[in-house]
């Protein structure tokens, strides 16, 4: 980590004297796995002149972190980190389900929607003729691969069923992306927040992320100023109905950003998993690659019909498309048929499914405003148009210290830095919209009691050990 990462990762918020901040700071990283075991921390000097504090507030912050059981000093090695368990950092799964013990918020995926069981029966109509056949088709079988161009000529973008290439879900078009538009040690640039999932995808690849940070939409100079520094060949975005933040990107700005990224010579991944789910009937501006004919788009059904079916897609321009399908081919071997099936299906009625998934995640974003608004009203949260989550700005950087209290209140959530290849964010916390109404109330309970804990600074358990918030 270069030094002015610590700088942004270190801001020392002035109600604590500046060691003890220091030491919280470096701990919250510690927790939440932005600092792994063994990391080493940068030399009382360097850290010192990066924060613009004395050298003694950080030998202060290092003996604090030693004398509570998160750093180890060593003569000639300096100070690294460890962790008083022993163990792994805790770890916040983005995978729904992983434990039943508690409410999980940690991921955005909802239950299906009551039309499925008749999309899937619908599905197995066609079944015969698919068992005819060897069951393979690791591009797409053709009449899904039609549908879906079908689907993009209706918003405006005419496509050939050949620039499609079906994948086991969005997560996996996401993979064939990055793999076919980049080496290790190569650059992408990324909003911050973005969906972790692509920046795993990243890390994969061993590319680096820069980041340009997102607050109430698209800073077009900020990601000149990215462009150019990094001379990144590539960038992923999420202009429709952003992930984690509900943003839409307005249509000039796709024009602007899509002339500035050609400048550049970099080549847009346009991720847009979640733009069906349109919550305050917005009109959509023209999809991103109708302005940039060199984008790479994703698609997928996770999230307008159900999780449980694993199809998404890549639409690619005629020059990417034997890049991307070699790459396709040697990440798996397709979608499912069966799911393909489904997916066809799907597309032949889609409007009732898409009302009822919308219609309740409408629901679930008005029910968490207001339980919010009752009971953690110093928490801001600007209500999201569309999407799957509330992007909230908590009133402190302690976004990691309310995951490992809530945890402890069975609720479990992902801390804002996930969401940031800088590690950023530390301020912020995703609520997701996929939570059944009725269990609103209660985890706004527990969540208030968590950051009554953080706020009190109590002590609570990590692995063996307690710790105070
Ligand atoms: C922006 C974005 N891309 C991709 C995915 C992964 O979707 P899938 O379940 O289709 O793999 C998600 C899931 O949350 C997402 O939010």
């Amino acid at each position: 980590m270069d030094i002015d990462h610590w700088r942004a990762l270190l801001p020392l918020p002035e109600e604590l004297p500046g060691y003890l901040a220091v030491a919280r700071g470096i701990r919250g990283m510690a927790m939440d796995g932005r600092l792994g075991a063994g990391a080493r921390l940068p030399s009382e000097r360097t850290l010192a002149l990066a924060l613009g504090v004395s050298r003694t507030t950080i030998t202060r912050a290092y003996g604090e972190l030693v004398a509570s059981g998160w750093a180890r000093a060593r003569q000639g090695s300096g100070t690294t980190v460890i962790l008083p368990t022993g163990e792994r950092a805790p770890s916040f799964p983005l995978i729904p389900g992983l434990r039943t013990d508690a409410i999980d918020l940690s991921a955005a995926a909802g239950l299906a929607p009551s039309g499925t069981a008749a999309i899937i029966r619908g599905a197995l109509e066609w079944l015969p003729s698919t068992l005819n056949s060897a069951g393979y088709e690791p591009f797409g079988a053709p009449h899904l691969r039609r549908r879906i161009a079908d689907w993009y000529g209706g918003r405006g973008l005419a496509t050939d069923p050949d620039q499609i290439v079906v994948t086991a879900g969005a997560m996996t078009a996401v993979s064939v992306a990055m793999h076919s538009l980049l080496g290790p040690g190569e650059r992408i640039v990324v909003d911050s927040p973005t969906y972790p999932g692509a920046l795993g995808a990243i890390e994969a690849v061993r590319a680096r992320a820069v980041s340009v940070p997102l607050v109430t939409g698209w800073d077009v100079a900020g990601w000149e100023e990215a462009l150019r520094r990094s001379k990144a060949g590539a960038a992923y975005l999420i202009p429709d109905f952003h992930n984690p933040t509900g943003l839409l990107m307005p249509g000039g700005q796709r024009v602007e950003l899509a002339g500035l990224l050609a400048r550049h010579d970099c080549v847009p991944i346009i991720d847009e998993t979640l733009v069906e789910l349109n919550l305050s009937g917005l009109h959509l501006p023209a999809p991103f690659a109708v302005a940039d004919g060199r984008a790479i788009t994703i698609g997928s059904l996770s999230k307008v019909l159900w999780g449980g079916i694993r199809i998404g897609w890549l639409r690619c321009p005629p020059a990417r498309l034997d890049a991307v399908r070699t790459r396709a081919l040697q990440l798996g071997l397709g979608a499912s048929a069966l799911d393909q099936l489904v997916a066809t299906s799907y597309f032949e009625e889609a409007a009732p499914v898409r009302e009822e998934v919308v219609g309740r995640l409408a629901r679930a974003r008005d029910t968490w405003l207001a339980e919010l608004a009752d009971r953690l009203p110093e928490w801001r949260v600007r209500p999201p148009d569309g999407g799957l989550a509330l992007w909230v700005e908590l009133p402190r950087r302690a976004s990691s210290e309310l995951a490992l209290a809530a945890s402890t209140r069975h609720l479990l959530l992902t801390p804002g830095p996930r969401f940031s290849a800088d590690r950023t964010q530390t301020n912020r916390l995703r609520l997701p919209l996929t939570l059944p109404p009725d269990v609103i109330g209660e985890a706004v309970a527990r969540l208030a009691a968590a950051w009554d804990d953080v706020v009190s600074g109590v002590r609570v358990a990590v692995g063996r050990d307690a710790v105070a918030l």
